[in-house]
């Protein structure tokens, strides 16, 4: 553990994006975790689409979008259950092992902080509702700058706001995507590949491949 920040992805990373339908699942129609998938992959979709064409707006009303499409395109879904699963993902679960990492790494005196995608109320009502704000030092949003991730300049917030060399920072995401994005920005990156995906993107390789965040601790 040589890094001098611990950086990570929010959503997939720290938090179980499928726990607003796991929570609601008995509301959300014939088929939850359809819609829970389509949910998750349009909300991603739409940041690219964004960011691609130059038209930036915000992850909250992408995520929002991208739930409407979800319940529009799944057979047999409630749309009434809507709100509540927003509601929800402002209160994501943490995964079980965050919190108990977080002040292990904190403790070694190094940074720890968020970089996500996510809009800034959405971050901090995710990280209060899971305890976590005393164990981090900065959730760098990248509503500051106005384009997502994979651009370099979402990565180079933490650069910025550090003084720190790229690879100085260990980058932890389970969105193998990101992944590729922050290698090539030059940071340390492991893979938590909570789901044993296949590889990709090979010509980007990760530092570190992990199963879950307690992997941090073993190396
Ligand atoms: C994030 C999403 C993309 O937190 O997982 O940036």
């Amino acid at each position: 553990m040589t890094a001098k920040a611990y950086v990570f992805d929010a959503y997939g990373t720290l938090f179980d994006v499928h726990s607003a339908v796991s929570r609601h699942f008995d509301i959300v129609g014939e088929n939850p975790a359809r819609v829970s998938e389509i949910w998750r992959n349009k909300q991603l979709e739409y940041t690219w689409t964004r960011s691609g064409m130059g038209r930036y707006v915000d992850f909250w009303t992408l995520t929002t979008q991208a739930l409407d499409f979800a319940l529009a395109s799944v057979p047999g879904s409630n749309a009434d259950c809507r709100n509540t699963l927003l509601d929800a993902y402002m209160a994501l679960d943490c995964y079980s092992e965050v919190p108990t990492v977080l002040k292990a790494l904190k403790d070694t005196g190094a940074k720890t902080a968020i970089l996500s995608n996510g809009s800034p109320d959405m971050l901090s009502a995710a990280v209060n509702s899971a305890g976590l704000a005393e164990l981090l030092d900065n959730q760098f949003s990248v509503d500051e700058i106005g384009v997502f991730k994979t651009d370099p300049a979402t990565y180079a917030m933490v650069t910025d706001e550090y003084g720190f060399q790229p690879n100085e920072i260990a980058f932890q995401s389970s969105n193998r995507w990101d992944i590729a994005g922050a290698v090539a920005f030059g940071f340390n990156c492991n893979w938590i590949n909570r789901t044993e995906q296949p590889d990709e993107y090979h010509d980007l390789r990760p530092n570190g491949v992990i199963g879950d965040l307690r992997g941090l601790l073993e190396t």
